[in-house]
Formats: C-alpha cells, sequence, structure tokens
C-alpha cells in the first residue's frame, strides 16, 4: 500500500461516517476500519513495507485516520441517541408522544385560594406586602412593646441592614393604611418567616391570612359575624366559633378563636384533646395606637383585625400530620391533593 492508497483510504472512511444513516451503519463502519480484524490493523501491519522515506508520513497518517474517525463515530452516535439533528433517520416522528402528567396545585396554594375566595364574597380584596419589612411596620406601628419577646434575634430573622423577615402578615395592615383612607377591607396572604426549629407542626417558613377591616361603628359583633361565615363556608354549616380572651398588642380587646373540632364535631375526642375545640386564629378590635401610628383619627373610625396560619387550615382539612410533607415536594405526596 502506498501513501497515496492511505490518504484514499481515510477520505473514504470519514465520508462514509460522515454520511452514515443511523447507529447501525455507524456500528458497521466502526467495525469495517477500527476493530481488531478491521482495516486500520490489518494497514498498520503494512507499514514495514512501505517505502522508507514515506514511513514517518504513512505512520502518522494511519494515528490521524484512527483519531478523527472515532471522534466522528463518537459524536454522530451521541447525535442519533438524542434523537439528532438527522430527523426521520435517527428519531421516529411518528412515535407516540410520551405523557408528562399534569400537576397539581400545591396544597397551601389551593387552600389560599379558598380562604381568599370565601372573604372576596364579602367584599374584602386582596392586599401585598413584602417579606423583607422593616421593625416599624413590623413591630412599631403594631404596638409591640420594645421588650415584647418576639422582637428577640431568637424569635425573628433580622438582616444586616437593620430590616428583618416579617414574622407575620400584620405589617401588611400598617402599609395599607399608610396608602389608603378608611374606609379599609383587606385579607393579606403571604409568607412569614421566624427562628423555629422545625418539628411536625413547626417550620422556619410558613403562610399567613391577615385581614383588617376599618369604617366607622365597626364593633366585635362585626368581628364575631364575619369570622362565623369565614367558618361554615371553610368547614361546613354545622361549626360553631368561640371567642377566648387572649392578648395581642395590636388589638383591644384581642381574642383567640376556636372551631368546633373538625373530627368529633364538638363532642371531645384525641384530636381536640376533649374539649370539643380546635384553635384557629388571632383576632381582635384595633387598637388605637396602631391608627394613631398610621394616621388614622380613632375617634371617628373603629375595626377589626385576624390572622391565621394557612399551614394548620391545611393540615386539619386535609388530615396531614407533619407540616414538613408541605415543603419536601415529593410528588407522592403533592398529587394526592
Ligand atoms: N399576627 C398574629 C400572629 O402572628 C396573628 C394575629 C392576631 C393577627 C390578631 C391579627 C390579629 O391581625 O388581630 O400570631
Amino acid at each position: 500500500m502506498t501513501l497515496q492508497d492511505l490518504v484514499d483510504l481515510k477520505t473514504a472512511a470519514l465520508e462514509k461516517a460522515k454520511t452514515a444513516a443511523n447507529a447501525e451503519a455507524l456500528e458497521a463502519i466502526r467495525i469495517e476500519y477500527l476493530a481488531r480484524k478491521g482495516l486500520l490493523p490489518k494497514v498498520m501491519q503494512e507499514l514495514k513495507d512501505v517505502a522508507p522515506e514515506e514511513r514517518p508520513m504513512f505512520g502518522k497518517t494511519v494515528n490521524e485516520l484512527k483519531n478523527e474517525l472515532t471522534e466522528l463515530i463518537k459524536s454522530k452516535q451521541a447525535e442519533f441517541s438524542a434523537g439528532g439533528a438527522t430527523g426521520a433517520a435517527g428519531f421516529d416522528l411518528t412515535q407516540p408522544g410520551q405523557w408528562q402528567g399534569l400537576g397539581t396545585r400545591h396544597p397551601i396554594t389551593q387552600i389560599t385560594d379558598r380562604i381568599t375566595k370565601i372573604f372576596q364574597t364579602l367584599g374584602f380584596t386582596v392586599a401585598d406586602g413584602p417579606d423583607i419589612e422593616t421593625v416599624w411596620n413590623n413591630f412599631d406601628a403594631l404596638n409591640t412593646p420594645a421588650d415584647h419577646p418576639s422582637r428577640d434575634e431568637q424569635d425573628t430573622f433580622y438582616l444586616n441592614n437593620g430590616d428583618l423577615m416579617r414574622c407575620h402578615t400584620s405589617p401588611v395592615q400598617v402599609r395599607y393604611m399608610m396608602g389608603h383612607k378608611p374606609p379599609v377591607r383587606i385579607i393579606s396572604p403571604g409568607r412569614c418567616y421566624r427562628r423555629d426549629t422545625p418539628d411536625a407542626t413547626h417550620s422556619a417558613n410558613f403562610h399567613q391570612v391577615e385581614g383588617l377591616f376599618v369604617d366607622e361603628n365597626v364593633s366585635l359583633a362585626d368581628l364575631k359575624g364575619t369570622l362565623s361565615y369565614f367558618a361554615r363556608e371553610l368547614m361546613g354549616p354545622d361549626v360553631k366559633i368561640r371567642f377566648r380572651p387572649h392578648f395581642f398588642p395590636f388589638t383591644e380587646p384581642s381574642v383567640e378563636v376556636d372551631f368546633t373540632c373538625h373530627v368529633c364535631g364538638g363532642k371531645g375526642c384525641r384530636v381536640c384533646k376533649n374539649s370539643g375545640w380546635i384553635e384557629i386564629l388571632g383576632a381582635g378590635m384595633v387598637d388605637p395606637n396602631v391608627f394613631q401610628a398610621v394616621g388614622y383619627d380613632s375617634s371617628k373610625v373603629t375595626g377589626f383585625a385576624f390572622g391565621m396560619g394557612i399551614e394548620r387550615i391545611t393540615m386539619i382539612l386535609y388530615g396531614i400530620h407533619d407540616i414538613r410533607n408541605l415543603y419536601e415536594n415529593d410528588v407522592r405526596f403533592l398529587s394526592q391533593f
């Protein structure tokens, strides 16, 4: 074999590989040239018979052929197995598609939407606020005393610039009232952050819905009527609510609101620790100090506010026992709802 024969062989081999129609053809070319009994090993054996002055060039060309052909086959193989730019040759366009499955809305989103709709039927609109808040919006304007434990670094995430990750949705009340004159009728769902150690009922990141109603002559009876309606719409017509005295800095008087137990209907069972009641939210009449902070005249308007945890309600409604299930994004879990 002369050097010219070899060069021709090289040209032909590369051309064949370049135009191979599919993976099988490519494999046949590989075997023809590169396999142990293929053409290239045979050519190498002929090296000793090549004219001495052609020998170095001959050796070099054999090596080039081997490397270039190997590379070309590799890249074409990848192309074919990826479905390939070669269209019908590498990819069967008539094959039925693969169904990837349809997602569902996350349970927290579903319950947030349900809660939102209920209050929208009462004329509440949705207001939004940022996750990063000022200390003033999150605590001061909400009449939270300087030594209140929730201000501790152990409880609230502070940023280097002195702002914080809001620990409740209540600062949206402040933002909204600063920007709007009464009457006010808003709810505000959103994310909150607290320095909690995760367990079955705690997560450092969770969701709340805030509510605020401000107008002339708003009373505690309005609050009770509103929340009774909400409870029935959410849990069914038989649910009852009760107010228990409580303390929140931003409301006076303040209450915690219980619903009759969703499991026993109020008779008493393991879930409600035999009380017949389940605590669902906090509420109260807006403290005059909050009105003063946002520039409202508390001799003219009164209002009620409330706040509830969305995870807790989601877990009750769907019978979920561990809050962490809601954040793991395990499709086997999420697709049940
Ligand atoms: N911000 C309270 C919390 O995170 C919940 C709350 C209670 C909100 C009473 C209110 C309210 O607006 O009136 O625990």
